[in-house]
């Protein structure tokens, strides 16, 4: 049985891109700060140019690399991720950038130290088939988020692409796919039956929800904490779907979604809820 088919009175915490406010996000290095703090780990997937998976948020290179400098020196005309080969991804440094820039102002809150923090310099952008196997061997479950990366360049391969992953991986079990974009997690169902799914949304829900969820075949649904009542939560618990929560950082607000019967939260602050 799937880690993910067992949603019934879980009160799961997500490391969100790892274990993002004391580490660069979704590094390994993030990632093996997690190990203890959470129940799994969510990542974000994309395409590389030549179609290879890779774990990094943003569309665009920059924020967490030194993208700019290397589109120099490579002569790249884009930082948009999708138009760089796995090569050229392999060369970005996503771990230094956090040697300066502290999103969560966790230093100033004593949460860790700067030496603590020069841990993670030398990190590179991981495939979607290497951090499977990491997960494996580290016997931690993983949500998959796959963007919807604009322009659509690898929109008819890249649900193959993290189908082919997880089963080279036999990580199947272990895996939830989520997505904004639906269309993407109704291919999974229809290739992949067995794997579980969980709808993201962070705007208005679809109409008829529960109906809509049931279509999916889903297991859960993600929306953001912005949207999220508890009428809500007791609606999509009722009709058997998990509710799984982003971005949860405040422990008071934790507490009171789970007590509505949240089954999971996402938090940039995994060690908040789960002392490690
Ligand atoms: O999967 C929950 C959350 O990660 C969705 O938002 O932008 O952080 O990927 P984002
Ligand atoms: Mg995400």
């Amino acid at each position: 049985m799937s880690f993910f088919y067992s949603f019934d009175n879980r009160q799961y915490v997500s490391a969100h891109r790892g274990n993002r406010s004391i580490r660069p996000e979704n590094s390994l290095c993030a990632f093996t700060a997690s190990i203890g703090c959470c129940d799994f780990i969510e990542v974000d997937v994309q395409m590389s140019r030549d179609g290879v998976a890779v774990i990094h948020h943003d569309e665009v290179l920059g924020r967490t690399s030194n993208g700019a400098e290397l589109a120099t020196r490579l002569g790249k005309p884009s930082l948009r991720l999708d138009s760089w080969d796995l090569a050229e991804l392999r060369q970005l440094d996503i771990g230094s950038w956090f040697l300066t820039v502290d999103p969560f102002a966790t230093i100033s809150q004593g949460m860790v130290s700067p030496d603590d923090r020069n841990l993670c310099m030398s990190q590179t952008i991981m495939t979607l088939s290497e951090l499977l196997n990491w997960a494996k061997n580290s016997r931690i479950p993983l949500n998959v988020e796959i963007k919807d990366q604009e322009g659509g360049r690898h929109d008819s391969t890249i649900v193959d692409t993290v189908l082919a992953a997880v089963a080279s991986a036999d990580y199947t079990e272990s895996t939830l796919i989520s997505s904004f974009r639906h269309d993407y997690l109704r291919q999974v169902k229809q290739k992949m039956p067995q794997i579980a799914i969980g709808v993201l949304q962070e705007e208005e829900h679809p109409d008829n929800l529960l109906q809509y969820l049931a279509a999916l075949d889903a297991q859960a649904y993600h929306p953001d904490v912005e949207i999220t009542t508890p009428e809500l939560i007791r609606e999509l618990r009722g009709g058997g779907f998990g509710v799984n929560i982003f971005t949860v950082n405040d422990p008071a607000i934790g507490r009171d979604l789970f007590s509505f019967g949240a089954t999971a939260i996402f938090s940039d602050f995994p060690r908040l809820f789960r002392p490690c």
